[in-house]
């Protein structure tokens, strides 16, 4: 039976680390961390993640700011708000709930937001320095992967792994940190359109899924003794059960793997606790006195 890797406690002692972080940087007369939000429209699931990274950050001593905009509202209208955060000493770092509206091209809005202030790292700038090995800010869900393989003991020099789902946001800035000089893993970043998907899976030491496919990833996909990591989020119909349900089909991978993470309460609140230590890094950087 496979380690169960509990994402909420570690996620908790990150948040106290941060807290402990932000108490020093205040103390030390340096400013209050300020994370501005920016919530365009009603989509309910947005609308719950924001509300979780705003109440995070307060019992972590960072201030936080919701701006809201409607549906309705066009690209200008959502550029003016960035460009308003973006000249506002107070605010550190700046974050654009995604997906956005139809009407307004994400990319634009993303190259918008000030590099310093992008604590998403998704900004052009921030991911040509992530690849180069000279992170500003690493981007949150990743990073959170990676403080769950470290502190859980999973080690990845020398290791295969494989990425399943080539997203902006997850699959290929996952791929690049496993590669990176002292992570020294060999990496497979695979996708919907590779062949014989479960035979490359089974190839992998870490396995990290990140398709949105509920419980595609089936025990026979797994090399026994495996670390897999399940970063899907899938909301299930009533027909299909209800709830939430991971890319990995759980309890028959945990029959197999070396280390599994639970959905929800695995990869989700470590996306929380590193844009937390962004803002506090951002705020630190603000200041020149990053450590
Ligand atoms: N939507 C889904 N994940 C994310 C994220 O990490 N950041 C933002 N801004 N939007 C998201």
């Amino acid at each position: 039976m496979a380690e169960i890797i509990d994402g909420k406690r570690i996620a908790s002692q990150v948040r106290d680390e941060v807290a402990a972080g932000v108490a020093k940087l205040k103390a030390a007369g340096g400013p209050t961390p300020c994370l501005a939000a920016v919530l365009v429209g009603e989509n309910p699931a947005s609308q719950v993640y924001v509300r979780n990274k705003q109440r995070a950050c307060e019992r972590a001593g960072i201030d936080s700011r919701l701006e809201r905009l409607p549906d309705t509202a066009s690209e200008a209208d959502l550029l003016a708000v960035v460009e308003r955060l973006n000249a506002d000493p107070a605010v550190h770092g700046i974050l654009v709930q995604l997906p956005l509206p139809g009407a307004i091209a994400e990319a634009n809005i993303l190259r918008a937001i000030d590099p310093a202030k992008d604590v998403d790292a998704f900004h052009p700038e921030n991911v040509g320095l992530m690849i180069q090995g000279q992170p500003r800010y690493l981007p949150c869900t990743p990073h959170g992967v990676l403080e769950l393989l470290r502190r859980s003991g999973v080690p990845t020099a020398g290791k295969q792994a494989v990425v399943v789902g080539r997203s902006d946001i997850v699959g290929k800035p996952m791929a690049m940190l496993l590669a990176q000089r002292g992570r020294d893993a060999t990496v497979t970043l695979a996708h919907s359109l590779t062949p014989d998907l479960p035979r490359v899976c089974r190839t992998a030491d870490i396995l990290i899924a990140a398709v949105g496919r509920p419980r595609m990833i089936g025990k026979d996909w797994i090399k026994p003794g495996a670390a897999v990591i399940d970063v899907g989020i899938n909301r299930l119909s009533d027909d299909e059960g209800g709830g939430l349900a991971g890319d990995v089909d759980f309890e028959a991978a945990a029959e197999v793997a070396g280390w599994i993470t639970p959905v929800p309460g695995g990869v989700g609140p470590m996306t929380v606790a590193m844009l937390l230590h962004n803002t506090h890094r951002a705020a630190q950087l603000a200041a020149g006195v990053a450590d």
